[in-house]
This record gives C-alpha cells, structure tokens and sequence, in this order.
C-alpha cells in the first residue's frame, strides 16, 4: 500500500450536486430539474458556443499560459493593470492556490460556518488549522466575531459575499470597515463567486479595495452568470505583487485555450448579461414568495439561490428527488438553486407534494 500524509482522511471530500443523467438512470424518471449546484439554469450565450466551437480546432496546441487577451479585457473592464489579474481552472482553483501559498503548518485560516466548503477542504490541504465562525442571527457572516477570532498564526480569512450557502450579504461599508480592522499580515479573501446577482443598494463589490491593498484578493467566477462552470474558468483580482506570489502555486496551464476565448467572448455581451441578472431576480422572487405561502423559513438572498429550513432535510431532499428536483441538503437546511421559471414553480409543486416542513 502506498504510503498517505497521515492527515489525508481529515481532509473532507467535496461532495457535487447529483448529476442530471445520474439520476435518471437511477430512478427512470426524464425531465429532471437540477437546482443543486447553483449553476446557470441557461446555456452560454449562443455567440459563446460559436466561440468555442471556433477554438475546437487550436486545442492541439498548449493555451497561451498568461491568459493575454482575456486578462487584459479584465483588466480593461475592472481599471486594473494586466499585472493585478490572475487567471485559474474555476476559482475553486485559485482558493486553493492561495491557501497553499499563505497557508501550511503553523498557520490558521478563518470562515464563516456554513460558508463554501473549498475554504476548509483548501485549508486542511495546505496543512492550515481552520477556524469556523458561525453566521450571526441573520445567517449573516459575524464580522466582528470573526475579526475577534484572528489569531497572530491566522494568514488567512475567506469573506464569502454573498455567502454560500445561504445568499446573505454584508454591505460594502462592512466589509471595508472589516478589512481595516484585520491585522496586515492576514490576506483578506472575497469571494464574489456570485456578485452578478446581487440587486441589493448597500452591497458594492471589493475590487477597489483589492486593487490598492497588498492583503485582500477577490475572486470570481465564470461559473455562474455566464454559464461557464463545465468549463472551468475564474479569477482573482489584487495588487500585482501579492498576485505574482499566490501565483507560484499553481500548475501551468491551468486556463485551458477554449476557456479563455469563451470568457472573453462572454465580457463582450452585457445586454444578455442584464437580462439574466433581471431573470434570477424574479426566479428569486418566485422562490422566496412560493416559500413564504407556505409558511417555510429562508433567508433573504441576494444570490442565485434560496436557503430554506428543513426538517429532517436529507430525506426531505430525497423525496423530492423521487419529484424529479435535485435540491443540496446541508445540515438543517435545504438549498435551491434558482432555476428557470418551470423549473421553480416545479420546486414548488414538489414541495407540496412530498410535504417538507420547516
Ligand atoms: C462561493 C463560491 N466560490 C467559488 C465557487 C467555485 O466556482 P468555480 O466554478 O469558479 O470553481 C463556488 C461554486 O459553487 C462558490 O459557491
């Protein structure tokens, strides 16, 4: 047998959303709605697959490793030099880079609980002690509880804003006045996987800060709005020195040729973008008004999913699987990705029909 780090069976696996062909073979049933991994419930726009389509037949050559055209358009949209972008396969990719670049034996790295579990799974892989700080009584992430919890080891702190998996936020006036608060030698992580989605007037994104600052990065994601996640794409933003560091962790190559040129063809179409930030909302709205009929508690999102209460929520997520709904049980909540207007009222339906209470 060959011979394992001793820590590699704490280090807890990820577990992704079923898969839509998965659960057909399974359970015989067509006409899945998959709502479970907060995925883009619509294509990449058509001018996107032409795109990639386009790209099919440079792929026998290695892509351009500094990512030149889609990082300078980023740079270009953001007010950033090219220096200050920094690309990855997915952000997942880049959290981990980071986590092993400031983390390691010794170091401690702070979250909110629940948050987005890359951020233990990361830190436990780069040999960091994690430290969970529960979301306030609005499923919010404690700022001041999680300033309180820096230790002197602690090299790293993920604000997830709106957070996985509950789509609260913290407004931009927080968020600066957290950052000020945390000692410099903390890198400051926001992790905007889902800012496109947020309608709140009190939010701003963290990009200027991150642009000025050498201890805050931001991160985001192709993923999500623009309906990229099978293709693996995200990136990080903050000042070029700090970025030039994180970097030296990363496995060459890791933004594949179709997944550059697909990004950049996705900044070139806002209109569509609009459309769908417009769609998410009133699918949002859809969900939470469906929820509140039924007397079923769930936070306020500000993103393309809506945390509900559940009892007993792993065998309520079951049931509704059996409904053809694929929904993400977590602890005592269920989560639901916003998806199309069928597909909601769908989720919807479900939940009268196998009875889930909160
Ligand atoms: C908060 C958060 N950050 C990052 C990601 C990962 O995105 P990517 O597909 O770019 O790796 C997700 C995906 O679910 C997420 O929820």
């Amino acid at each position: 047998m060959p011979t394992y780090r001793a820590d590699l069976q704490a280090i807890p696996k990820y577990s992704p959303g079923k898969p839509i062909a998965e659960v057909s073979r399974e359970l015989g049933i067509t006409n899945i709605a998959k709502l479970a991994s907060n995925e883009s419930p619509t294509e990449p726009f058509p001018e996107v697959v032409d795109a990639i389509s386009a790209a099919a037949t440079d792929v026998n050559r290695y892509p351009e490793n500094s990512g030149y055209y889609l990082v300078n358009a980023l740079a270009e949209r953001h007010g950033v030099d090219p220096l200050q972008v920094w690309l990855g396969a997915g952000s997942t990719q880049l959290l981990g880079c980071i986590a092993l670049s400031v983390g390691g034996p010794g170091t401690s790295a702070l979250y909110a609980r629940p948050s987005f579990v890359m951020y233990a799974i990361a830190s436990l892989v780069a040999g960091t002690e994690p430290i969970e700080v529960p979301l306030d009584e609005d499923w919010r992430h404690d700022l001041d509880a999680m300033h309180a919890a820096v230790r002197d080891d602690t090299t790293a702190v993920y604000v997830c804003n709106p957070n996985n998996p509950t789509g609260t936020y913290r407004s931009a006036a927080d968020v600066a006045a957290f950052i000020d608060a945390v000692p410099d030698h903390v890198l400051v992580v926001v992790d905007e996987a889902y800012h496109d989605y947020v309608t709140a007037a009190d939010y701003a994104t963290t990009l200027p800060i991150a642009s000025e600052r050498e201890n805050v990065v931001v991160t985001r994601t192709f993923s999500k709005i623009y309906g990229l996640a099978g293709l693996r794409i995200g990136y990080a933003i903050g000042n070029s020195d700090t970025i030039a560091k994180l970097k030296t962790t990363q496995p060459p190559f890791s933004a594949s040729s179709i997944a550059q040129v697909a990004a950049l063809e996705s900044l070139a179409h806002d209109e569509q973008l609009t459309e769908r930030v417009d769609a998410n909302t009133a699918g949002r709205l859809q969900l939470e008004d469906g929820l509140t009929e039924r007397g079923i508690e769930y936070a306020p999102s500000q993103a393309n999913f809506v945390a509900m209460m559940a009892d007993e929520s792993a065998d309520a997520a079951d049931r509704l699987l059996k409904e053809g709904v694929i929904v993400r049980p977590m602890g005592p909540i269920i989560r639901v990705t916003v998806g199309t207007e069928d597909e909601n009222r769908r989720f919807l339906r479900a939940l009268d029909a196998v009875g889930v209470t909160s």
